[in-house]
C-alpha cells in the first residue's frame, strides 16, 4: 500500500510481475518529451520496471539491457519512440556530455538507468524512481516528481494504481 505522501508514491513491490504492472501503468501515460529516471543498485529492478513501461507504452520491440551500446530504442505502431538509456558503462563526464538528451526528448520519451551518474545534464523537471532491494522478492519503489507536470503524472498514476487521489 502507498504511504500517504501527496508528493510521492511509495510502496513495496512483492514480485517482479508487480513491478512490471506498475511500470505498465506509467508507460501508458508517457508522452513525447517525458523523462523517467530509475535509480537503484545492481539488481534492484530498474530493467524489470522498464519492461513494464515499454509494454504499457505499446512497444513492438522487446526490452533488453543495453550491453555494448548505451541507448536502446523501442518503436510502436504510431512511429513514436521510447529511448532506454543505461549510463552504467559511461566512462567519463565528457562521454556523458555527448549524449543528446534534448534530441531524444524532442522525438520520444526517455528512461534512464543510473541517472545519478549524469545528473548534471538532466533536465530540472523529471520523474524519479528509486528502487531498493529488501529481500529476494521484495523491492521498495519510491516515485517522486520534480515539477508540476510530473507531480500531476504521479497523481494520475496513484489514481490508476491504487484508486485514490
Ligand atoms: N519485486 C521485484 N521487483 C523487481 N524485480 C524483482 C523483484 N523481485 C525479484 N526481482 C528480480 O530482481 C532482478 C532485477 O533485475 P534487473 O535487471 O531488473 O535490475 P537492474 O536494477 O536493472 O540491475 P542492473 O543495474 O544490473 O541493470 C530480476 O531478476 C527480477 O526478477
Ligand atoms: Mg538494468
Amino acid at each position: 500500500m502507498p504511504i500517504l505522501d501527496p508528493n510521492a508514491i511509495d510502496f513495496i513491490s512483492r514480485s517482479p510481475e508487480q513491478s512490471r504492472r506498475m511500470g505498465m501503468r506509467l508507460g501508458a501515460m508517457l508522452k513525447i518529451g517525458d523523462i523517467v529516471c530509475l535509480q537503484g543498485d545492481l539488481g534492484a529492478g530498474k530493467t524489470t520496471f522498464v519492461q513494464g513501461v515499454a509494454q504499457g507504452w505499446g512497444s513492438l520491440d522487446p526490452v533488453s539491457s543495453p550491453t555494448f551500446i548505451i541507448v536502446n530504442m523501442y518503436r510502436r505502431a504510431d512511429k513514436n519512440q521510447l529511448f532506454h538509456l543505461d549510463t552504467y558503462r559511461l566512462e567519463s563526464a565528457p562521454e556523458a556530455e555527448m549524449l543528446d538528451l534534448d534530441e531524444m526528448l524532442a522525438i520520444g520519451s526517455l528512461l534512464i538507468e543510473w541517472p545519478e551518474r549524469i545528473e548534471s545534464i538532466l533536465p530540472k523537471e523529471r520523474l524519479w524512481l528509486k528502487l531498493e532491494y529488501i529481500d529476494e522478492e521484495h523491492r521498495r519503489l519510491k516515485l517522486t516528481a520534480k515539477g508540476k507536470y510530473y507531480q500531476n503524472m504521479i497523481n494520475q498514476l496513484r489514481k490508476s494504481a491504487f484508486g485514490v487521489s
